[in-house]
């Protein structure tokens, strides 16, 4: 991480239930933060194939079922598992402060 971007608070850890996602708007970003194994991952909330919500999706294992035309992508490098979806998802680099998550605005690079 680089320590010279300000870390964005995004929400506490107890709202994110395990093996589950949530949707946070924080900074003008929509984001969908997950909780695997209480590892929390963050990337972009919208779908890279379409107006689907990951949110609004299904978490199995560490991938996320898009629920509009069931693409899915893995959470902890947002590449592509299962089409349609042919563009990874943005992630970014997560911290757990104070029961607090926050990410690195900067994103990072795809594994
Ligand atoms: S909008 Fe997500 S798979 Fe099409």
């Amino acid at each position: 991480m680089n320590d010279s971007s300000p870390l964005i608070e995004l929400c506490p850890t107890t709202d994110v239930p395990e093996g589950g996602v949530v949707k946070v708007e924080a900074a003008g970003l929509t984001l969908a933060v997950f909780n695997l194994g209480n590892h929390f991952y963050v990337t972009d909330d919208a779908c890279t194939h379409g107006p689907g919500s990951l949110s609004e999706g299904c978490v199995a294992g560490e991938t996320i079922e898009c629920d509009f035309h069931n693409g899915v992508f893995n959470i902890r490098t947002g590449e592509v598992v299962e089409p349609p979806c042919m563009v990874s998802l943005r992630t970014f680099e997560t911290a757990v402060v104070g029961e607090k998550v926050f990410i690195n605005p900067a994103g990072r690079p795809l594994a």
